[in-house]
């Protein structure tokens, strides 16, 4: 199959350039869209054969459910019964936008969509693209992110195109996500509620509105944790670039050292890896940096600027951009070890730091 990638300006494009991919949609076939957190791969909630597709493609287990993504509160009223009004004041706050909610799953909704589960998870993602690509299509969209199962998620069209090509018929190509991380999920059925996924939803704001709202893996012993994941995304290794990734954990006393101390062991070894800096209150020094020529990434920076970050929520919310894309290129440039150090779990920093914890496959 031969796979398109079709460039699209999320500034301006006509209802034509989406007509293609909502037929497809239409007919039961996948395709990749960008959203503002990471691309989706997506078929119609009504499609018995496109949701098939989207779990062979991914390499999926059957047991992992999907999010549904509408683009309208109509489309929301037409498969879910009720919505109590604190959900309601929810998606009024958040939607279009990082949240990915849980209702009552509805009789309308195929099973293999919400791998069986009577819960179905929601969202309306904040992107003219999807947006109008699920108002064409005119039906809800099932879709995870747009990579092969356990490899960091696509936050670009050339990293579906990596994974997917010959795989799929067509990629939207919308340019880069803002968000880098998948959307915050919450379990409003429980009281407490829960979140079960941190995202790109600052943990902090959702706060705002559910003020009492517990992080599931902060709660849940790990041991239980593994055995009885309440959400089956959980229990898969995930987000992990080829190459072993090596986490520093963040302390409150400094990371600098422990950092400088592997840096230098990777170095003695004569190890082919990548560093990721992500600590604005320290420099690494210019030694380290002419050693590791490009396989030095400096997150702490913004984009074609020489100061770095002194607000701790756009530091994080840049190296939350940029973090797949980095090991993605990394992964790219062959490195047999990456190492990073941990940030603070405050906005942004919990979906990071959950992220990378799943992805690495060494914790200091
Ligand atoms: O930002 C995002 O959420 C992206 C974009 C494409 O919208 N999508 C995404 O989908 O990250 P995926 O499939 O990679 O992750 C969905 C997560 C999984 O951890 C899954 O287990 C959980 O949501 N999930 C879905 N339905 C659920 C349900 N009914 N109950 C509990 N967890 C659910
Ligand atoms: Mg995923």
């Amino acid at each position: 199959m031969d796979t398109r990638l079709l460039p699209i300006d999320p500034e301006k494009f006509s209802e034509e350039d989406l007509k293609q991919a909502a037929n497809l949609i239409g007919q039961g076939e996948i395709i990749a869209f960008p959203t503002e957190t990471v691309y989706g791969l997506g078929a119609s909630v009504y499609s018995a054969s496109g949701i098939k597709k989207i779990f062979q493609a991914k390499g999926r287990p059957m047991d992992n459910p999907l999010i549904v993504h509408i683009s309208s509160m109509e489309m929301l009223n037409n498969i879910v019964d009720e919505i109590s009004p604190n959900v309601k004041q929810l998606c009024e706050a958040f939607w279009p936008g990082p949240l990915t909610i849980l209702f009552p799953k509805s009789e309308k909704i195929l099973p293999e969509v919400t791998a069986h589960l009577p819960t179905m998870a929601v969202r309306m993602p904040n992107n003219p693209i999807a947006l109008k690509l699920i108002d064409l299509a005119g039906v809800p969209i099932a879709a995870p992110s747009a990579n092969i199962s356990g490899r960091p998620s696509p936050t670009t069209a050339e990293h579906v195109f990596h994974d997917f090509n010959g795989k799929i018929p067509l990629i939207l190509d919308g340019g880069p996500c803002f968000v880098g991380v998948e959307s915050t999920v919450i379990d409003v059925q429980r009281v407490p509620p829960l979140i079960l996924r941190p995202g790109g939803l600052n943990f902090e704001n959702l706060r705002k509105y559910l003020p009492n709202i517990q992080i599931y893996d902060k709660i849940i012993p790990n041991e239980e944790l593994e055995a009885r994941p309440s959400t089956p995304g959980l229990k898969y290794r995930h987000y992990s670039p080829t190459a072993s990734l090596i986490l520093i954990e963040y302390r409150l006393l400094g990371i600098e050292q422990p950092i400088l101390k592997r840096l230098d062991e990777l170095i003695a070894q004569k190890s082919r890896f990548g560093y990721i800096h992500t600590q604005a209150n320290f420099t690494i020094p210019q030694q380290y940096r002419d050693q590791l020529g490009d396989f030095f990434i400096d997150l702490t920076y913004p984009d074609s600027e020489m100061e770095v970050f002194q607000d701790k929520v756009q530091l994080h919310s840049h190296i939350a951009q940029h973090l797949f894309s980095t090991l993605r290129k990394l992964d790219d440039q062959k490195v047999e070890y990456i190492l990073i150090g941990g940030i603070s779990e405050d906005f942004e920093g919990l979906a990071v730091m959950n992220r990378l914890r799943k992805a690495a496959s060494e914790i200091l």
